[in-house]
């Protein structure tokens, strides 16, 4: 897992997507984006934070009954989010932000969501370590991004590519999900594969169940 993206990186990256965001990653990934919501299991009166927001696309998506707070560091995707989050849900509250060192306090939130995040991020793992400590223990940790195939052909493309897509488009094309969790020290629950393609994966841990505890 090498990174050739720091912040700057990513936030000019997508200082750049955020004119075409909503028309490649919108409809087509909605339902994946709904499975994602549905794993997170909300119930009413619920805080949930999903980690780099972007544009806003899951809070249509999301129940008015949950408190929503959602951070990421491209004032670009926010200022798109911001129109969501007045429209959506009375509640939702955007923060402009390190997703890997978030304002808030150990165990704040009910659950956390990072749809196509990780291999966007500088840091993933520091947003994996965020996301569990600001749920309490027993919270759900929901991600859902796009991890390397082991198939070899696929996986040789993948390689070639990710070098570009890090530096230029603000993504790792080479992402591979065993490594990533252990590093986190979260155990994966469940994993399952979702449109468009299936070539997405959705992984649910819980806050509090970690690998490296006695
Ligand atoms: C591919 S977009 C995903 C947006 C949204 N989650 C969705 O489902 O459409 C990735 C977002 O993550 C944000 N991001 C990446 N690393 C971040 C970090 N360390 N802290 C906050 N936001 C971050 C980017 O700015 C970008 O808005």
């Amino acid at each position: 897992m090498s990174h050739e993206m720091d912040a700057s990186t990513v936030q000019e990256a997508y200082s750049r997507w955020v004119l075409v965001y909503d028309w490649i990653f919108g409809p087509a990934f909605t339902r994946a984006r709904r499975r994602a919501i549905e794993h997170l299991r909300i119930e009413p009166g619920d805080k949930v934070i999903e980690v780099g927001v972007g544009t806003g696309l899951s809070l249509p998506l999301l129940p008015q009954s949950c408190t929503f707070v959602g951070a990421d560091f491209s004032r670009a995707m926010l200022d798109r989010a911001a129109a969501r989050a007045a429209g959506a849900n009375g509640s939702a509250m955007l923060i402009e932000g390190d997703g890997g060192r978030l304002p808030f306090a150990d165990d704040t939130f009910d659950a956390a969501l990072a749809p196509y995040v990780v291999s966007a991020a500088p840091d993933p793992i520091a947003i994996l370590h965020e996301m569990e400590r600001v749920c309490r223990p027993g919270g759900r940790l929901v991600i859902l991004n796009h991890f390397s195939t082991s198939r070899r052909g696929v996986a040789g493309v993948t390689r070639a590519l990710t070098r570009t897509t890090s530096r230029l488009l603000g993504f790792h094309a080479e992402f591979p999900l065993e490594p990533l969790f252990e590093r986190a020290g979260l155990v994966v629950e469940h994993c399952e594969k979702v449109p468009p393609l299936h070539m997405w994966r959705i992984v649910c841990c819980t806050a509090g169940q970690r690998s490296d505890s006695p």
